[in-house]
């Protein structure tokens, strides 16, 4: 069985606080996993709110290097830490019309960072039995997956945000971050690596809170045509994105959970 547990999400259902982030527990094949760590305002709250004792977790996985996924890693005792290179590496947003902000790691996470044991993961490796990180996914599709993400201040140049992996359980269920290299991008490189595991299952950010409707178009097609059959959207999937998925693919079931104690469960696996 596979169990994972939303601790840090945008929404929450008192008690549990919410925030701009992500962080969800993962339970599989006897290990405890935690997939990102939030913003770090709700992560040690919620966690106690729900029974979990962030140090029995065997290890940390970062999706990729944004501090709403990497700012509550200083709430994790020092662990095996599981990140693609690069993952300190300078993050900012240039939102038209709002100031430049910041999405680097915390420093206060760095340092922390520094006494954990970490495992860099450069390719498609399989972490525990069954248990797979992508590593850089390879931006082969063609996918439109940019955003308004600079690595300088000064926004001259342009942010791939190429550390983002995404986690892969052989029962073909695909866990993601933020999704910056593009869902089409992810699932063709997964299926390029591992054509025997067929992804039915997609839980996590999706980033499209800004897609085109021709992205968003494109997107609805290869789902449909990939044989997903479920899709948990959360964090960055934007909520239009999420009303457009719904209608333009009625044959998937698709939940948008949030932090409220209660666990995805997937049977059988
Ligand atoms: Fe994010
Ligand atoms: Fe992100």
């Amino acid at each position: 069985m596979m169990k994972l547990t939303i601790l840090s999400e945008n929404n929450a259902i008192p008690p549990f606080d919410a925030e701009h982030g992500l962080s969800m527990l993962l339970e599989y094949g006897g290990k405890k996993l935690l997939f990102d760590t939030g913003a770090g305002s709700v992560l040690p709250g919620n966690s106690e709110k729900m029974n979990i004792d962030l140090s029995s977790v065997d290890g940390v996985i970062l999706s990729h290097g944004h501090r709403d996924h990497t700012g509550g890693l200083v709430h994790v005792p020092p662990a095996t830490v599981w990140h693609s290179p690069g993952i300190t590496d300078p993050h900012y947003s240039h939102h038209p019309g709002k100031p430049v902000r910041t999405l680097t790691m915390p420093e206060n996470c760095m340092e922390h960072l520094g006494k954990c044991q970490c495992c860099t993961v450069h390719n498609f490796t399989e972490i525990m039995p069954g248990i797979f990180l992508t590593g850089p996914i390879p931006r082969i599709s063609g996918e439109d997956c940019g955003g308004p993400f600079y690595t300088d201040q000064q926004g001259t140049v342009k942010d791939f945000i190429s550390n983002e992996q995404a986690l892969l359980l052989q029962e073909g269920v695909l866990i993601q971050g933020c999704c910056h290299a593009g869902i089409i991008n992810t699932l063709e490189y997964c299926r390029k690596i591992h054509p025997e595991i067929r992804v039915h299952t997609i839980i996590g950010g999706l980033h499209l809170l800004l897609a085109s409707e021709e992205r968003l178009k494109q997107t609805a097609e290869y789902l449909k045509q990939s044989g997903i059959e479920t899709l948990y959207l959360l964090h960055c999937t934007g909520d239009n994105a999420v009303a457009y998925l719904k209608k333009s693919l009625p044959e998937i079931k698709i939940q948008t959970p949030c932090v409220d104690g209660i666990p995805i469960l997937l049977n059988g696996m």
